[in-house]
């Protein structure tokens, strides 16, 4: 028995706030922006909430996978950014779904949060206890950036993704996950406190050290990677897809250098939503999904990275 991917969701704000209308408050250009990360531009958040992204990812899930509401067994929700700190915003997407049966519980593992919550729904599938669990990853990250850190506000971008995962007869593949909190402080948010009505209280705001970040990313993915394809038995040239958190272009080309893998199987979307955290993952996954690039028994790995520090990578077999 294993978790199948049947169906997939993405809510992303209308506010598109590009590159050259960050340079009117910092001190930076398009086209530093763009060599640097990749990134042209992301989306604001205003009248959507972390709730209300999560509840309409989940709903386009849900339905794609053509089960109703009350089939769900759990929701898991990814988020750094809830927009409160209890009740946690997967019951608050259970009530917006109707999804009564379901438990409910937020994770949050900051950029690594939806491949967490992938492989905590593979275990609970594995074992039997449920059957149909939903996933989203949701973040208002423009509440928490530093609107004045040129170093950081030009990365992050606000939106949810949703995956709705079955059990299904197929081959369970070994996941591979790790953390090292003695790395915590190059990736650090210490509080925040948030209102659903967009009118945030921020108490403190993201701070980073981009450079050392960076590096850990580049050796860390690639390293992910070989380590889940070592646990199953696999070979870089058996996936057709490596899914990779969207933080930055020059990552996810490094990653695929390193993989000695062409870069045109490690599909970006960064350059319009920018980082999402959480939810960058399940979002690229929805628009190859509806764009018809997943075929049915491709091969994929879900890698992802961040704050913690934690990485990790898990193998799927697209079943839709
Ligand atoms: N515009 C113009 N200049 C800038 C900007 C900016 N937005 N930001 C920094 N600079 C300047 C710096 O001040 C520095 O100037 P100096 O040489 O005079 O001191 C110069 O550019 C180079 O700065 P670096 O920090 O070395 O630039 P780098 O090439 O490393 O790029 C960046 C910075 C884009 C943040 C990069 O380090 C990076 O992408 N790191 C990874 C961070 C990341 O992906 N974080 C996401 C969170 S991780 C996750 O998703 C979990």
């Amino acid at each position: 028995m294993t978790g199948m991917i049947c169906g997939t969701g993405a809510c992303v704000p209308e506010r598109i706030l590009d590159n050259s209308e960050i340079a009117e408050f910092v001190d930076t250009s398009d086209q530093w922006i763009r060599e640097r990360t990749g990134v042209e531009q992301r989306r604001i958040a205003r009248e959507e909430t972390t709730v209300s992204m999560a509840a309409e990812a989940g709903r386009q899930a849900v339905e794609e996978a053509g089960i109703s509401p009350e089939d769900i067994d759990m929701i898991i929700t990814a988020t750094a950014t809830p927009d409160q700190i209890f009740p946690c915003t997967a019951c608050e997407v259970q009530k917006e779904l109707g999804a009564v049966r379901a438990v409910c519980f937020d994770m949050n593992a900051a950029c690594s949060g939806f491949l967490f919550a992938y492989q905590t729904a593979q275990a609970y599938i594995a074992s039997g206890i449920c059957r149909n669990i939903l996933i989203t990853g949701s973040e208002r990250l423009s509440g928490i950036v530093d609107w004045k850190d040129r170093g950081t506000c030009i990365l992050f971008g606000d939106g949810a993704g949703a995956a709705l995962i079955r059990a299904k007869e197929g081959k369970q593949y070994l996941p591979f996950a790790c953390s090292d909190g003695t790395g915590g402080s190059a990736l650090t948010c210490p509080g925040y406190a948030g209102k659903q009505d967009g009118d945030q209280k921020v108490i403190s705001h993201i701070s980073m050290d981009g450079r050392e970040v960076f590096q850990f990313a580049v050796r860390r993915v690639p390293e992910a990677v070989r380590e889940v394809l070592k646990k199953n038995d696999l070979k870089t040239e058996d996936i057709d897809w490596f899914v990779l958190h969207q933080a930055n272009q020059r990552i996810v080309e490094a990653a695929a250098k390193r993989l000695k893998t062409e870069i045109k199987k490690f599909p970006m979307n960064l350059q319009k939503y920018g980082n999402t955290s959480s939810a960058s993952i399940p979002i690229l996954l929805n628009e190859l999904n509806r764009s018809g690039k997943l075929k049915k028994g491709q091969k994929l790995i879900l890698a992802g990275f961040g704050a913690g520090l934690s990485w990790g990578a898990s193998v799927l077999e697209w079943g839709i």
